[in-house]
């Protein structure tokens, strides 16, 4: 488990497991138009030995978000990724984001890639300031109203963290 701390919250990153899951569904069903059943996210963790996923929680035992991912090769595609709804814009998703490119550097995985609904323009902006870069559409790729999905990559994980790091100590001088 890990530490850190948000804008104004102290919260422990850990890896997803099967006592999760409940909160996990709670905050998939605020978050997504077809959200992932519990059957889904359990045979993430049980079968699927590619899957990785995470959760954060606040000091008080709140889960607050979780995402995930699954590694192929050198590659983490990640696979979705949510924050409770009362707990948006306090950089929780920042972290989640921060913890998945962690974890997948260490499985020795360099490039991260994602799909975000053309619409969600705050996705979009969070994975682009952790250097996310546009890389294509698939065209009616959502099937509750036929809505593309912009793909989007990160090359170079480990240069991308190590830059996150130098702005931090800057804020923090
Ligand atoms: C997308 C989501 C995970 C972001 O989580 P979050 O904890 O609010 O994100 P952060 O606080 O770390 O935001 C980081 C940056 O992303 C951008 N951003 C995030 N939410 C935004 C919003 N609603 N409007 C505009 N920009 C936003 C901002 O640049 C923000 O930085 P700032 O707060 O300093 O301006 C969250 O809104 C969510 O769970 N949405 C529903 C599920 C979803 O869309 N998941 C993504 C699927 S691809």
């Amino acid at each position: 488990m890990q530490r850190g701390s948000g804008d104004e919250m102290e919260y422990a990153v850990s890896l997803m497991t099967l006592a999760d899951v409940d909160d996990v569904v709670e905050i998939e069903k605020q978050s997504f138009p077809i959200p992932w059943s519990r059957a889904a996210f359990v045979d993430e963790l049980t079968r699927n030995e590619r899957a990785l996923y995470i959760v954060i929680r606040e000091e008080s035992g709140t889960m607050v978000g979780y995402g995930g991912m699954w590694l192929v090769c050198d590659e983490a595609h990640v696979t979705n990724i949510a924050v409770r709804s009362d707990r948006r814009r306090r950089g929780v998703g920042t972290a989640i984001m921060i913890g998945l490119m962690g974890l997948a550097q260490s499985k020795g995985a360099n490039r991260m890639t994602l799909e975000v609904r053309v619409s969600n323009r705050s996705a979009q902006e969070l994975y682009a300031r952790l250097g996310f870069r546009s890389a294509g559409v698939r065209p009616r790729y959502y099937m509750d109203n036929r809505e593309d999905a912009l793909i989007m990559w990160l090359d170079g994980i480990s240069g991308a963290l190590g830059e996150l790091c130098g702005r931090q100590d800057a804020d923090a001088q």
